[in-house]
């Protein structure tokens, strides 16, 4: 089959466009599905350099990538949730990957029926993106309608989508972003804008009831005097100082969290409902073909990406 493959951790070149990789079987209980799209996440990245290589297997070559859509064309002997031909939406495991290519192998866990209203591409967009913003405001931070939230980081492939659930859960959002994406981050709800290049958001003389650092450059310590009591402060960096805080502000009136994103059916299902009613709408900056999937990596390491970065894989 085809597929971005990499033989040993390192920089985006040791990322190779393969025609000749070896599809994948699927276990009892677990799907074949065939990839239309897949989409980039920077932990990607961090797994192509070696990141929690002692708890992967020691195995090459292995294949980038989480977030996928595409078309069942096997189920395993004990699946009942889903059948030949579902078109469907999920996200493998970080640590094991496999997106980057025509065929994955997957629990029916980190699944769900795609939305009707949108492309593959789009559909592959979604879920590890938007369900770490959905499981960090919903059950971190327990974000209530006419609550408020400031968002560092608005305009990246998790921030976009964190306005969009924000706004969905009534409540009211602060996006923060350089100058060039303020029109994006408006046109997705955002109610203000904080240009981080003009204004430090530390020296805000205003209070929250959430600050989600998405882009990872605010501490706990930094942020908290922005925050409400009883409000909390989530962190999408599982840095040992993270954990710390958060450890150590479990008696304080302030918490400090870390988000570390799961796939789950009941997950992409509320996100599927949300997509098909219209409250939330895939945001897409580049699409590169697969075999450009070394160039695609080399882009989202920039820093730079607005929304999210994804591979046509159905040629
Ligand atoms: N723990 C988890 O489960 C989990 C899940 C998902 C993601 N993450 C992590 O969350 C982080 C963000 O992911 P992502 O997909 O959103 O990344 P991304 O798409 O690469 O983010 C790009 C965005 O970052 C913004 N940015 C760059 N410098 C900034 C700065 N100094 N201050 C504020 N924003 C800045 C850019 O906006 P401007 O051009 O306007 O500056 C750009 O739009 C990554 O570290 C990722 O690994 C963790």
């Amino acid at each position: 089959m085809h597929a971005i493959l990499y033989h040993k951790y390192g920089l985006p070149d040791v990322l190779n466009y393969s025609q000749n990789a070896k599809k994948p079987k699927p276990d009892r209980g677990e799907v074949l599905v065939k990839i239309e799209a897949a989409a980039l996440n920077p932990v990607d990245c961090e797994m192509r350099k070696g990141m929690l290589s002692i708890l992967r297997s020691s195995k090459f070559p292995k294949i980038p990538g989480s977030d996928f859509a595409g078309r069942i064309v096997e189920a395993g002997a004990g699946v009942t949730r889903f059948k030949e031909g579902d078109e469907v939406y999920g996200m493998s495991k970080t640590r094991i990957g496999g997106a980057y290519a025509e065929y994955i192998k997957i629990s029916p866990q980190e699944i769900g029926l795609k939305p009707k209203n949108i492309t593959m591409e789009e559909a592959a967009s979604i879920p590890l993106a938007a369900l770490t913003s959905l499981q960090a405001m919903r059950d971190l931070a327990h974000l209530q309608s006419g609550q408020s939230v400031i968002i560092n980081g608005a305009s990246g492939g998790v921030g976009v989508y964190a306005i969009q659930l924000a706004k969905a859960m009534g409540a009211e959002t602060t996006a923060v972003c350089s100058f060039r994406n303020a029109e994006l981050v408006k046109g997705l709800g955002a109610d203000h804008i904080i240009d981080y290049t003009q204004t430090d958001m530390l020296k805000l003389d205003q209070k929250f009831d959430m600050f989600y650092d998405v882009y990872g450059n605010k501490s706990l310590a930094k942020t908290r005097q922005l925050l409400n009591h009883g409000g909390t402060y989530v962190s999408t960096i599982p840095w040992p100082a993270n954990f710390q805080a958060q450890f150590l502000s479990m008696f304080s009136s302030v918490k400090g969290k870390v988000v570390l994103v799961k796939s789950r059916t009941s997950d992409l299902d509320e996100l599927r409902q949300l997509i098909e009613s219209g409250q939330l709408k895939p945001v897409i900056d580049k699409v590169y073909p697969l075999a450009e999937g070394r160039a695609a990596q080399e882009y989202l390491e920039t820093r730079r990406a607005r929304g999210k970065v994804v591979l046509r894989v159905k040629s």
